[in-house]
């Protein structure tokens, strides 16, 4: 099947790719060109429908199916940051590497090395006009360093439970297997089933 993406980031349209190997899945700038989304709701959930809302009405065709993601990490040590501002941490326009290393300042100020951490993810599916959501979850550590280059944004502080390196320095495979987004999408490929 066809699914267009409501998302611009290049980390997730290569990982939602590997996920859903037997679909066609575009980015909604193939068909739109590039176009900014205010995502101004107060929960992942929010901004996922804003997304996924914003693009199938702009295609305006109701077969369409369009998905979006929403998604973050949360540190309950520092006031449940970034959260829902994980993409503009250090500001708007910041690069994930500016908001890797925002997180990494905070930490340092107060002095943490090591602190529990999670990523959720939302998926939001819109599908002639109706709207569906599921969420998944990532739970483990954040470190004040880096290690690695693998996923991308906060995965090189990121240490999943059950292991001891970073996202950045385990396989791509690995992080598929269990991530906040591979979750959500195993949920959502349930939804996909029962609508279509
Ligand atoms: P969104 O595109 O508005 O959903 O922002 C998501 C932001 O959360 C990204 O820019 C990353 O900073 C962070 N993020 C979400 N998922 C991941 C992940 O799997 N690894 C690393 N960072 C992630």
């Amino acid at each position: 099947m066809r699914i267009v993406l409501a998302t611009g980031n290049k980390g997730k349209i290569k990982e939602f790719k590997k996920l859903l190997p037997n679909d066609e899945v575009i980015a909604f700038s193939e068909i739109l060109g590039e176009m900014e989304i205010v995502e101004d709701a107060d929960t992942f959930k929010g901004n996922a429908i804003i997304k996924a809302q914003t693009i199938f009405d702009k295609l305006e065709d109701e077969n369409v199916i369009v998905i979006s993601d929403d998604s973050g990490i949360t540190v309950p040590a520092i006031n449940n940051e970034p959260g829902i501002y994980s993409a503009r941490y250090a500001g708007e326009g910041a690069s994930d590497k500016d908001n890797l290393y925002k997180l990494i300042d905070e930490l340092n100020k107060r002095g943490i090395e090591k602190t529990p951490a999670y990523y959720t993810a939302c998926i939001a599916i819109v599908h002639k006009n109706e709207t569906y959501t599921v969420h998944g979850w990532m739970h483990g550590n954040v470190i004040n360093k880096t290690s690695g280059d693998q996923g991308f944004g906060y995965d090189p502080m990121f240490i999943p439970h059950g292991f001891k390196e970073t996202l950045g320095e385990l396989p791509h495979e690995t992080k598929q297997a269990f991530s906040h987004r591979s979750q959500a999408l195993e949920l959502a490929k349930k939804v996909l089933k029962v609508i279509l």
